[in-house]
């Protein structure tokens, strides 16, 4: 064990830091391809219901556990359970963050390309055999998705190596502000195209009959989930560094503020943009780089405003692989010898390693479906709308019934405030009920 732990340098970078670990991949590629998929503003209701009455209060359950820990994600339920069965709930947390990275970097790989490819032209020249061709072309050749997606995570792993104050919150520090200026910024533009009402309406005006769906269901609460970064003690290990006077509630909601209001702006900057190019909403995973190319192409100022997006999603995705990675690295330092280089490197060669079918689960490995699709895409529909909504009960449970209320409401520093129950019953009973209501209706048992 090392001797003393790292701290947060001061509580604004803490929220800087998680609403990094929020906002990423999830609000810009995933969110706009599950909403455009799922119907749009119907679809956005049923996710928003999700934040507000499952999301959000886990998300100050895991700070609560978090920061009574000053350990890992395990130590997490070991300090207030010593010997108890608990302690397996820290270690979903610390496979799940690994397993999430080791594809997430994949992805998070395709951005980084389409980003050099935008800022020297390369991408604009395949306008000519489509994008479509073009992205599928990259996405099947055997070596370059694993090469751009080991770029991505040899940066991640710099910040991480660096530490918590000088590398993880430094950098939150300055790509956190930039990154809601760009998205405000695009949405902006995306406005002004002839035809983007279409784009606004789509997103805001519901179309009701989407709700006899039960898929959109499932859907959204994953996405949910997926884009707040909860179930994955990301939160648990963040809140391991705050000092004792940060407040949960007003951090907690931050966080989750900022980070629908993010996906909302993004979605705002792409279906605009979608619809006024006479494009489909429902392209699915492909939508950010088959799509949004064409678009940037077709429209005055693409050479620019294409590389800033992606600029923007390699940001926001760098961020909450940080996250990601922190969790089993924080583990490893709390348990082994290892101090956190040494960590830092064990980990991100594994996370590597572990991803490599998961980037070429488009080419070599395109031939392994599991129930119609690819590696990649199962794992993440997988983790994202089971792994993490169960993983979620479990905190539900331990700190809403394990703990008991008094613990829970002055861990949470909810202590005396009528919110507090709110919350305590949210967590309790309100969460794990909608959780497994939604799990068995899509699996078809109700
Ligand atoms: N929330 C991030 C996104 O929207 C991804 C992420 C970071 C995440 N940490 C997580 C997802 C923990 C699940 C669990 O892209």
């Amino acid at each position: 064990m090392s001797g003393k732990r790292e701290q947060w340098a001061s509580g604004h970078g803490f929220v800087l830091a998680t609403i990094g670990a929020a906002v990423g991949l999830g609000n810009i590629w995933r969110f706009s391809y599950v909403a455009g998929e799922n119907g749009g503003g119907a679809f956005l209701i049923i996710y928003l219901l999700c934040v507000v009455f499952v999301g959000a209060s886990i998300v100050f359950a895991e700070m609560a556990l978090g920061r009574q820990a000053s350990g890992d994600a395990v130590a997490a339920f070991e300090n207030s359970s010593p010997g108890s069965r608990w302690r397996y709930a820290g270690w979903v947390g610390v496979i799940g963050s690994f397993l999430i990275l080791s594809y997430y970097s994949v992805i998070a790989g395709w951005a980084l390309k389409y980003l050099v490819g935008g800022l020297t032209g390369i991408l604009w020249l395949a306008a000519g055999e489509g994008f479509g061709g073009y992205f599928n072309r990259f996405i099947s050749n055997p070596g370059e998705p694993v090469a751009w997606q080991m770029a991505m995570l040899a940066a991640t792993m710099f910040v991480v190596a660096g530490g918590v104050q000088r590398g993880i919150e430094a950098i939150n520090r300055i790509l956190m502000p930039l990154l809601a200026l760009f998205v405000v910024g695009l949405a902006a533009y995306a406005a002004t195209l002839p035809g983007s009402g279409a784009g606004w309406r789509f997103l805001f005006v519901p179309d009701w009959s989407v709700l006899l769906q039960r898929e959109v269901y499932i859907a959204a609460l994953g996405q949910a989930f997926f884009s707040l970064g909860v179930g994955m003690a990301v939160f648990i290990t963040y809140a391991s560094y705050m000092t004792r006077e940060t407040r949960i509630p007003l951090f907690g909601s931050a966080i989750i503020v900022g980070d629908t209001l993010f996906a909302i702006v993004a979605g705002l900057a792409i279906f605009p943009a979608v619809f006024a190019f006479g494009m489909n909403p429902e392209a699915g995973p492909q939508l950010a780089f088959i799509t949004l190319p064409q678009m940037f192409l077709a429209m005055p100022g693409g050479e620019f405003v294409g590389p800033l997006f992606f600029a923007l999603l390699v940001a926001a995705a760098l961020t909450s692989m940080i996250s990601l990675l922190e969790v089993p690295v924080a583990s490893v330092v709390h348990r082994t010898r290892l101090n956190r280089w040494g960590a830092t490197t064990v980990i991100g060669v594994a996370v590597f390693a572990v991803g490599i079918p998961s980037a070429m689960s488009f080419g070599l490995l395109s031939g392994i479906q599991i129930s119609g699709r690819g590696l990649l895409d199962f794992i993440d529909q997988t983790v994202s709308n089971y792994v993490l909504p169960l993983a979620g009960i479990l905190i539900c449970v331990y700190v809403g019934w394990r703990w008991d209320r008094s613990t829970a409401l002055s861990a949470a520093d909810l202590a005396g405030k009528s919110v507090g129950l709110i919350w305590l019953w949210l967590l309790r009973l309100v969460a794990p009920a909608m959780i497994l209501l939604i799990l068995f209706d899509s699996t078809g048992a109700l």
